[in-house]
């Protein structure tokens, strides 16, 4: 991972940033409204030693540099305590008193502080003058030699005691500045560590990179989609309709030269999406004006038929055993220009049958019949038919649910694609988290316009009425045997948005 990947790995995980600061400044407000005020009380020593003539004072003040490092011990001492305990008595014993003084000496200097800290003003500064008092006769008879009565230095206070009269702690500016950054700090590495963690896919950039092909679109998650799985209805005009619109007029860029005409959708394992992209893509293109026909050659778990709405006949598999007839097991769906081959009976060698030379033939005699083929197929990962469909086709569209499909898969499904030479059209990113700026984008500009018309019960006039299923358009049927999937036409162009992909 580069510095640009642990940037967005960052961006995406956003709220545990924030929610990790949110928890420092809490702790910080926390800790800042429990806290006993202190305060601070301090007193100055110079140290000084008799001298007589210039070599003498050069001499003494080396000692006394050396002295007064002892002196700092000596402030924070069991004796110096002991004796503020005894000749002070300010309501505290030696061990408090020792608790409370701290020392320090000005570097290269001869100058010593002490400094009392107590939760009280007032003791604070009596106990520095009790410090102070104790602190010079204490040093003078310790550097008293035996049998001497001049000691060989000498102290002189030369500021304070005096207190601090502003609290030293807490600091809330201080404190709250500090646990912002820890929280910030924390926050950027628990993402990174989760991004590092986490191996699925969330955003189009990285599959993208991950599949080395375009990123055709981003199609948003959307709760609704596991009760109505088409854009149909009300779901015409939501964000999920308009990512759909989106892939189809992508889709047109793919490959201006060498379009695709029969589009297998598919996807590395279960449950990515494949059978809702098929089928709404096929929506899309047919509300374009396309001739659109949408086979579901996902002979394991066939779910087209189920999610336009149609009776689970006959379909695929009986043609291909010669048990029905093409034209008795397409369907049309809505007004005429989607027509729907359904999966049909559930044969015991999907792979066998997808890869026979009948479904090849089935599948460039059905190039005539419409201008988009659009072919729903089993995962890659699972099974191989997806591959036997995808080889077959002009090109695969590969759906990857976000967040849920891993990076490892995603390769792989596209190694499985390039090891037969079938042609990667582009990625689709389902099930995305939309940044709410988007979604309001979505919201801001939803279509009102003839676009935004579901194929059946839209208002384009259709041309065959008694066919065409007005509301929802998903139960009534042509009589079998008078459908001619060779003469299905669309007539009526749309009346905006032209996105017809030259053949
Ligand atoms: N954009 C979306 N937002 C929310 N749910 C979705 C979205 N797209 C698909 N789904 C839901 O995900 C579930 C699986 O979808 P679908 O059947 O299309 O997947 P699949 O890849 O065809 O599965 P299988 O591998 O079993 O064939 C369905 O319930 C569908 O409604
Ligand atoms: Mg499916």
């Amino acid at each position: 991972m580069d510095l640009h990947d642990h940037l967005r790995v960052v961006r995406q995980r956003w709220w545990v940033v924030l929610a990790t600061v949110m928890v420092a400044l809490g702790v910080a407000g926390f800790l800042t409204v429990r806290a006993e005020p202190k305060y601070t009380a301090s007193v100055t020593f110079f140290v000084t030693t008799p001298s007589r003539g210039l070599g003498d004072a050069y001499q003494g003040g080396l000692f006394l540099q050396q002295r007064v490092k002892s002196y700092v011990d000596l402030l924070t001492s069991d004796r110096l305590a002991q004796d503020v305990a005894a000749a002070n008595p300010i309501g505290l014993a030696a061990g408090e008193v020792q608790s409370r003084v701290s020392a320090n000496v000005q570097m290269d200097t001869v100058l010593l502080t002490a400094t009392i800290t107590d939760t009280d003003k007032g003791r604070a500064l009596r106990l520095a003058e009790a410090v102070a008092a104790s602190f010079i006769p204490l040093v003078e008879r310790i550097e008293t030699p035996p049998g001497d009565d001049n000691p060989p230095v000498k102290l002189e206070v030369v500021s304070g005691p005096r207190v601090n009269p502003d609290p030293v702690s807490p600091q809330p500016t201080r404190t709250f500045l500090l646990a912002g950054l820890i929280g910030l700090v924390l926050g950027v590495g628990l993402s990174v560590l989760r991004g590092r963690a986490d191996t699925t896919i969330h955003d189009g950039e990285t599959l993208h990179r991950v599949t080395t092909s375009p990123l055709l679109g981003q199609v948003p998650f959307d709760q609704s989609a596991r009760l109505s799985p088409l854009i149909v209805k009300s779901a015409a005009t939501s964000a999920r309709a308009e990512a759909l619109r989106k892939l189809r007029t992508n889709l047109r860029f793919v490959d201006v030269q060498e379009p695709a005409g029969v589009i297998a959708v598919t996807s590395a394992v279960q449950g990515e999406g494949k059978s809702t992209t098929a089928c709404n893509l096929a929506i899309v293109l047919a509300e374009a004006g396309w001739r659109v026909l949408l086979i579901d050659a996902d002979l394991r778990r066939p779910r087209v038929a189920n999610y336009l709405g149609m009776p689970t006949g006959i379909g695929l598999t009986d043609v291909l055993i010669g048990e029905a007839e093409i034209n008795d097991a397409v369907r049309p769906w809505g007004d005429r220009s989607l027509l729907v081959l359904p999966a049909g009976s559930i044969p015991p060698n999907p792979s066998e049958l997808l890869g026979s030379k009948g479904m090849a033939d089935l599948l460039l005699s059905l190039r005539e019949s419409a201008d988009i083929i659009i072919i729903d197929t089993a995962p890659l990962l699972a099974v191989t038919d997806g591959v036997v469909v995808a080889v077959q086709a002009d090109g695969a569209l590969l759906v990857t649910r976000a967040g849920k499909t891993s990076r490892t898969q995603v390769a792989a499904a596209t190694q499985a694609l390039s090891s037969v030479a079938a042609r990667l059209l582009g990625c689709v990113l389902n099930m995305a988290k939309v940044p709410p700026s988007e979604a309001y984008q979505y919201e801001a500009y939803r279509v009102t316009g003839p676009t935004a018309r579901s194929v059946q019960g839209g208002n384009r006039p259709s041309r065959s009425t008694s066919h065409a299923v007005q509301g929802t358009g998903l139960e009534a049927e042509p009589p079998r045997g008078q459908i001619d999937v060779l003469a299905t036409r669309v007539v009526d162009q749309p009346t905006q948005e032209l996105t017809r992909i030259p053949r």
